[in-house]
Order: structure tokens, then sequence, then C-alpha cells
């Protein structure tokens, strides 16, 4: 099955050109399509019925998360009823299965990556911090747990791993992803982890127990000189094109 894959579309006002002729040509190259979050730029109300009817002109089955700005105006319930009112696959700590291969994912959160990761101490502003970044994790762990298909995918907005925000300025990395994340997928091995957000990180990277991690926020993408999705066969040698 090959599943194409995108992250940040960040829907404005406008739908980026790129965006609108990835979606025009994704149901030539692929049978699903994933979205790692940032459907939208500030999930405004226009935003959220302006990425609405994008995802509907899609003939495919589609997975998302949420990314962090679909969460900057507060209507990100609104947002995810909606999605799922349209047949969209929204994950939050529940799975889905196409074609016999098992999807399991949540947002994820930050807090940065070891030996450098906030540990809950001190102020119980940090404690709630770090429970934020661990429940996230747990979500994706019972999620990928829950999963029995041969084929496992998991899918994030937040980097799991330090390898595929590389490009981005060191300063902010605690904000980008967790290694909480990395922690349970390692302890659940799926095959390919797809994630966004890290706009100027790098493709491709794994996990310490070899687990491939892709990146596939848009900026990521162009800069390899792709179109707006990559493509990953799944279950055909595992292959990228
Ligand atoms: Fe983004
Ligand atoms: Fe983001």
């Amino acid at each position: 099955m090959k599943i194409a894959a995108m992250g940040d579309i960040h829907v404005g006002p406008k739908i980026p050109a790129p965006v609108k002729d990835a979606f025009a040509s994704v149901p030539r190259h692929a049978n699903v399509l994933v979205i790692t979050g940032d459907l939208t730029n500030h999930g405004t109300p226009q935003e959220i019925a302006i990425c609405i009817g994008l995802l509907r002109t899609i003939q495919l089955p589609v997975i998302t998360v949420l990314g962090n700005h679909d969460y900057e105006s507060g209507m990100h319930e609104e947002f995810g009823q909606q999605l799922r009112d349209c047949g969209i696959h929204l994950l939050d700590g529940n799975t889905c299965e196409i074609n016999g291969i098992g999807f399991a994912g949540t947002k994820g959160f930050c807090g940065g990556f070891t030996p450098h990761q906030l540990m809950p101490f001190g102020e119980q502003d940090i404690k709630d911090f770090v429970e934020a970044s661990r429940s996230e994790a747990e979500k994706l762990y019972h999620s990928l747990a829950a999963l029995k298909t041969k084929k496992r995918i998991a899918v994030l907005h937040y980097a799991p791993v330090r390898a595929t925000i590389q490009g981005e300025p060191e300063a902010i990395s605690p904000f980008l992803g967790s290694s909480h994340l990395e922690e349970v997928i390692d302890r659940n091995k799926p095959d390919l982890v797809l994630h966004g957000h890290a706009h100027h990180g790098s493709f491709e990277g794994h996990t310490r127990e070899g687990v491939k991690v892709c990146n596939v926020a848009l900026p990521v993408l162009y800069s390899k000189g792709g179109p707006a999705f990559a493509i990953f066969d799944i279950g055909n040698s595992d292959s990228y094109e």
C-alpha cells in the first residue's frame, strides 16, 4: 500500500497553491493520505471551514493528528468533530486500520530530548508541563499496543528524536519534541513514524532502537526538491520514493 504523507499545510485565508496541487495529484500516487498536523495557521473558524472544504475534495482515506497551530484559537475540539464528521480519521490516542495497515497516533508534545529533557522537579507548573508531555507519550503507547496488524505506522505532530529536527536552531529544540515519545516508540517498534512541526528539520532519522522516523513538514519536503507529499510503499520492502 502506498501512503502519501505531508505535514504543516498551514491553511490560512487562502490555500497555498502547492497544497492545492498536491491534493489534486495524491490519488494518482497513493491509497491513503496522512497529514501530520498544523492543518491550519491559527485554527480560526474561517480557516477550519477552508481546510474542511479542501479535505472534502480528496477521494482517499485521510488520517491526521492536530498540531499546535490548530489549538491556537481554542477551537480544536470543534475542529476535531468536524474532521470526524466528514470521515477523516483523527488520531488522538486512538487507531484506525486501512487495507490491513494499522495507524496509531496523537499530537505529542514538547519538553526536549535526552539527556537534556525537562524533568518534573520544582514548581507545579513545571511538573504539569512534563506531565502533559508524558501523557501524550502514554496515549501513543496504548494506541500502538492496541494495533494487531502486521504493519503499524505511528503518526505525530511533534518530533520523537533529535535527528529529524537537525537544521533547527539548537535553542528551540526543547519546543520541537520529546524523548518520551521515542521511549514508547521503542517499546512498541512500529514500522514507521511520521511527524511534522520542525519546518527547518531533516527528513529522516531513527530512534535508538532503529525505528525509522520521517519529518514530512512541507518545508522539509520542498527542501528535498520534491512535491508537497512523500510516498511510502508499506509492505513492499517499506521503501520511500
Ligand atoms: Fe507547522
Ligand atoms: Fe507545529
